[in-house]
Parts: structure tokens; sequence; C-alpha cells
């Protein structure tokens, strides 16, 4: 592994584990002989699993580490891309081909992919013979920023997304940043729609990084420095993790403008990508900000500014707030028939609310639809 990867801990006592991020990681090992993975692969049989778009890019070369490192057998195992194959039956293909190559109890399996294959993997390895080892390997920047960390799980069902799943989480994640390369860059923005959020929840200096340097990231122009954004980034969210594995409270903030976002999503029939239905969620939340005078006007400038240079959406024509209010009643995370949202209190800061009235919430969504 390279000497300077980058290390986050995601601290859940004896089911603590590391993060390691850098570019070329997989590949470089001059250093200490073997990458990580040596440690949790050796004399395993591993099923990689990765899906039909990433398969050809990069599985081969991670089945060759694979086998460097010392597992009993490697074997890869591809899914199709997409969400519409988030489900319960891709999760029993994944379970049904590691029982034909005779995985056991010790072995392990790994994700190679973006987010819908570490959820599937994830599900698959939390419950193949009551729970093997998980290694992720994520390879789109929204796995590296939310999916990769944090032990959620799933699939989706016709009825909803993400209805079913476990907690599970992973020996180690291992993030090669030059995976990003051949990532579309409209997957590139949905990332850091995620990253934004966690700069404007926790982090006004990576915030201030992210808008001078927000170009360069969007074209990849710096890998080291990417990982180092991606690692700040990453430290949020394995700190959020660590004190709240089952998101019983501070966890919840992660929802920054996810409840106006899905609701969003919904009612587009999910033609509109997650990445820019938070940033007009994000936007939406910061106008509601400001309307109550939790946030000065000229924080939601800059959040504004940051992500129209990051061509993400900050308006949302075509929709009616009065809909997007109602989708937003059935978000899974509200409490006792109480909208639970996301405020930010400035840059860097942000708290969960329960008790804002509704018109005051219609009046925001109404100033970014038409
Ligand atoms: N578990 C969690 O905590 C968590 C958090 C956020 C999102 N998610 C889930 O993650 C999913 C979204 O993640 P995603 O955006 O990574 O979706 P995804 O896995 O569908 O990947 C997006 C697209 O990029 C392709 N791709 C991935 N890496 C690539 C690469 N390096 N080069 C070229 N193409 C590549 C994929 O094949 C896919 O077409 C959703 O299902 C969501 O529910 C989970
Ligand atoms: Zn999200």
């Amino acid at each position: 592994m390279t000497a300077r990867a980058e290390q986050v801990l995601v601290d859940l006592g004896q089911r603590s584990y590391t993060v390691y991020i850098a570019p070329d990681l997989l590949w470089d090992q001059s250093s200490s002989g073997l990458t990580p993975l040596t440690r949790f692969v050796q004399g395993k049989k591993a099923l990689l699993v990765t899906d039909s778009n990433v398969s050809g890019l990069y599985a081969g070369q991670v089945l060759s580490v694979l086998q460097a490192a010392g597992t009993l057998s490697a074997e890869c195992h591809t899914i199709p891309a997409g969400e519409e194959e988030k489900t319960f039956a891709t999760v029993e293909g994944i379970c049904r081909k590691a029982a034909q190559l005779g995985l056991d109890r010790h072995s392990v399996l790994l994700s190679l992919g973006g987010g819908v294959t570490s959820d599937l993997t994830g599900f698959a390895a939390s419950i193949y013979m009551r729970g093997i080892d998980f290694i992720s390997i994520p390879t789109s920047l929204l796995a590296m920023i939310d999916a990769g960390i944090g032990g959620k799980t799933g699939a989706d069902l016709p009825e909803g997304k993400n209805l079913i799943g476990t907690f599970w989480q992973p020996k180690t994640v291992l993030m090669d940043v030059n995976f990003l390369r051949s990532l579309p860059p409209s997957e590139i923005r949905c990332g850091c729609a995620e990253l934004i959020k966690h700069a404007i929840l926790f982090d006004a200096e990576l915030f201030q990084l992210l808008e001078e340097t927000i170009g360069d990231l969007l074209r990849l122009n710096d890998p080291d420095q990417t990982a180092r954004i991606i690692a700040r980034s990453c430290r949020h969210k394995a700190n959020v993790v660590s004190n709240d594995e089952r998101e019983g409270g501070r966890r919840a903030l992660l929802n920054f403008g996810h409840s106006f976002g899905h609701a969003i999503e919904k009612l587009l029939h999910f033609r509109m990508s997650h990445g820019d239905a938070v940033s007009i969620g994000m936007v939406m939340a910061s106008t509601l900000a400001v309307n109550l005078r939790m946030m000065k006007e000229t924080d939601a400038l800059r959040m504004k500014k940051l992500l129209s240079a990051t061509c993400l959406p900050l308006n949302c024509p075509g929709l009616k707030a009065a809909d997007i209010l109602e989708a937003m009643r059935g978000d899974k995370k509200n409490r006792n028939g109480k909208l639970r949202l996301v405020i930010p209190r400035g840059i860097g800061k942000a708290e969960i609310q329960e008790d804002i009235p509704e018109d005051m919430i219609l009046k925001a969504i109404g100033v970014h639809c038409d």
C-alpha cells in the first residue's frame, strides 16, 4: 500500500475498521508488501461482487490483487448495473453463487462498485451463513463519500427504496480515487452533493476548500487532493456513525436536504438523479433556515454558489410545492406524524427540528419550484 494513504477509523469497539483512501491504493504495494487486504483475505475463499459496468474496467485487476494477497480462491460474480437491480432477487443470486463456490463461515464477500453493489453485497454478507466478513471497494464518488461507510446495507422493494436491509459493518474499506477517472461526470456531481452536504453540516473549512477547488475536483486534476478531501468528508461520517450507529439521534443529521430531495425524486419517478434532488433539497432547507432567522442570507448564498459551481440544480420547475410537502409526509425518517427536518445554522453547523409550521415549509419549497 502506498505510504501516503489517508486513513479514517470508524470507531465501533470490536467492530471498528479502517478506511484507506489513496490514488492507486490497491496496486501500489511498494511500502508494506501487500495491501491491508492481506490481513482479511489470506487463506480464505473470496467472492468479489461487481456490476456490469465496473466488471470489465477493474475486476480482473482486483482479482489479481486478491490472489497476490494469498486467498485460497478468488472468484467474481457480476450483477447487472443499475438501481432497478437492487432487489432481494439479486441478493439471493449473490448468496447462491457463494454457496455454489463453497464459501463457508470463514469466507469473505467483497464489493467492487457503486452504492448499489456495496448495499447488495453487504446485505448478502450479513445473511449468508448468518453473517460472513465483508470488504467494500467503492468505485463511485457517492459510494466513497456516503454508502461506503456506516454499515447500512439494503435492497429496494416495489413498494419503496431501501425498505429491506441490515446493519453490517465491513472489515475494511479501500478507496482508490483513480477509479473515479472512468465515472461519468453526472455521477461525480452526484457524489459532490453529499460532499457539500457534509461540509455544510460539520466543516466550514472543508466548505471553503471546496469553494476554492471544486473545478479541480470535478475534473479530478489532483488525485492526492481528491483523496484528502474524501478522507476529510469520511471522517465526519465516521464520527457520526461511531456515536450513533443505528440512527437513534445524530446520524439523522445526514438526512440534510434528503426529506425534500426524496419527495422530489419520488414525484419525478426517479428520473432526476439523487444528487440533483438533494441539491435542491438543501437549497429549500437553507431558504427555510433564512426565513426562520436561523441562518444568515450570506451563508445561504455561498451554499447556492458552490452548488451552482458544481453544476447542481437549485430549483425544481414543474412540481407544485403542496405536492412536495405531501410527499414529504411519507418520509420514513418522520416521527409520530411530525416532519423532521435538518436545518442549517450556518456553514458547518446544523440541527434537527420537528416543530416548524407547515406554512413556513410550504413557502420555502415554493421559492424553488413553480
Ligand atoms: N448504505 C448507505 O449508507 C448508502 C448511502 C447512500 C447511498 N446508498 C445507496 O447507494 C446507491 C447509489 O450509489 P451510486 O450512485 O454509487 O450508484 P450505483 O452503484 O448505481 O453507481 C452509479 C453508476 O456508476 C457506475 N459506476 C460505478 N463506479 C464506476 C466507475 N469507477 N467507473 C464507471 N462507472 C462506474 C455504476 O455501474 C452505475 O451505473 C443507492 O442505491 C443508494 O440507496 C447507500
Ligand atoms: Zn443521499
